[in-house]
C-alpha cells in the first residue's frame, strides 16, 4: 500500500559547518550511525521500503552510503569486526535506493515536488532526517501508516512546542477527534509566537497523497520566498482532509547543535550497542 519514503536531503548544514563542508550534514554521526541511517531504518520498519533521495550538490556520499563496499566486505568478513556493518547490510537487504537532483534550493515543498519522479501517482511518507525519533516500540513513521490506513488522507506528525518557538515550525490549528489525533483546519509556515493558531509544532515526518504534487505545482512562494509543504498541505485541508497526530516518542532537533548533542548523549547512553 505505502511503499515509498522520500528523503529531501539537499540542504547545506550550515548550522555545523565547517563539518559540513565538504560532507552532507545528514551523514553526521549520532555516535557511530549516520542521521539518515537512522531515518531511513525508521522508513524500512514502516514497511516503506522505497526510499528516494532528493539530492543536491556535494551530497554523493549519501548514494554511496546505501550501496555495497566492496572494499570493506573484503577486508572484515569472516572477522570480528564484521558485526559493525550488521545495520547497513540489514537496511541494504531490505531496501532499494534512487536518487533525483534538486538543481535549485527553493524550498521543502519544492524538493518534495522534485521527488515526484520517483514516487509516481501514490501515496508516500516524507522524512526529514535532521528530527531523529526514538521509540523502541513503534517507530513514528509506522505509527502515521498505521493512521493512514484507517483516514487515508495526508498526515503530518506534531509536537506540542514552547510558545516562543513556533517560529522555527510550520503550526498546525485542529478540531480534535481522539486522543493525539486532529482534523487539521489552519497551517501557517513559522509564525511569530503572537501569530501562532497554537503550539502544535509540525516535525520532520509526513505521509502525502499524490494530489499534493498537483497542488505544488501552482503554489507560489510563500514564507522566506520559498515553496513551502505548509501551505500545500493547507489547500489539501480545505479541499479535504489532512491530519495531525501527536506521535508517540522523543524527538531530537539534529538541525541545531544543542539538539544533535542531546541526541548524541541519549543514544550513547540508551541506545547504542557496540
Ligand atoms: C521544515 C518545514 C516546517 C517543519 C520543519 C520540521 O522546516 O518547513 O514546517 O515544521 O521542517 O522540522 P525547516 O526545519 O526545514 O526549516
Amino acid at each position: 500500500m505505502l511503499r515509498k519514503c522520500l528523503f529531501p536531503v539537499a540542504g547545506y548544514g550550515t548550522r555545523f559547518l565547517p563539518a559540513t563542508k565538504s560532507m552532507p550534514k545528514e551523514m553526521l554521526p549520532v555516535v557511530n550511525k549516520p542521521l539518515v541511517q537512522y531515518g531511513v531504518e525508521e522508513a524500512i520498519d514502516a514497511g516503506l521500503k522505497q526510499i528516494g533521495f532528493v539530492t543536491g550538490r556535494g551530497k554523493r556520499a549519501i548514494a554511496d552510503h546505501f550501496d555495497t563496499s566492496y572494499e570493506l566486505e573484503h577486508q572484515i568478513s569472516g572477522t570480528p569486526k564484521e558485526k559493525y556493518l550488521t545495520s547497513i547490510r540489514r537496511v541494504l537487504d531490505v531496501g532499494t535506493f534512487s536518487s533525483t537532483r534538486q538543481r535549485e534550493m527553493r524550498g521543502l515543498g519544492h524538493a518534495i515536488l522534485t521527488g515526484e519522479t520517483l514516487v509516481g501517482n501514490e501515496a508516500f511518507g516524507v522524512i526529514l532526517s535532521d528530527d531523529l525519533c526514538f521509540n523502541p516500540d513503534r517507530g513514528v513513521m509506522a505509527q502515521m501508516v498505521d493512521l493512514y490506513r484507517q483516514f487515508r488522507c495526508s498526515i503530518v506528525a506534531i509536537e506540542e512546542v514552547p510558545e516562543n518557538e513556533t517560529d522555527k515550525y510550520g503550526v498546525i490549528a485542529g478540531d480534535i477527534i481522539k486522543d493525539d489525533l486532529y482534523t487539521v483546519t489552519d497551517m501557517v509556515e513559522k509564525p511569530s509566537p503572537d501569530k501562532a493558531p497554537s503550539n502544535l509544532a509540525i516535525i520532520g515526518r509526513y505521509i502525502l497523497t499524490p494530489d499534493i504534487f498537483d497542488i505544488l505545482r501552482d503554489m507560489p512562494p510563500g514564507k522566506n520566498n520559498e515553496v513551502q509543504i505548509t501551505d500545500a498541505l493547507l489547500v489539501q485541508a480545505k479541499r479535504g482532509c489532512v491530519m495531525a497526530y501527536k506521535f508517540k516518542g522523543k524527538r531530537f532537533d539534529c538541525g541545531s547543535v544543542p539538539g544533535f548533542v542531546d541526541a548524541t548523549n541519549y543514544y550513547y547512553e540508551n541506545v547504542y550497542e557496540e
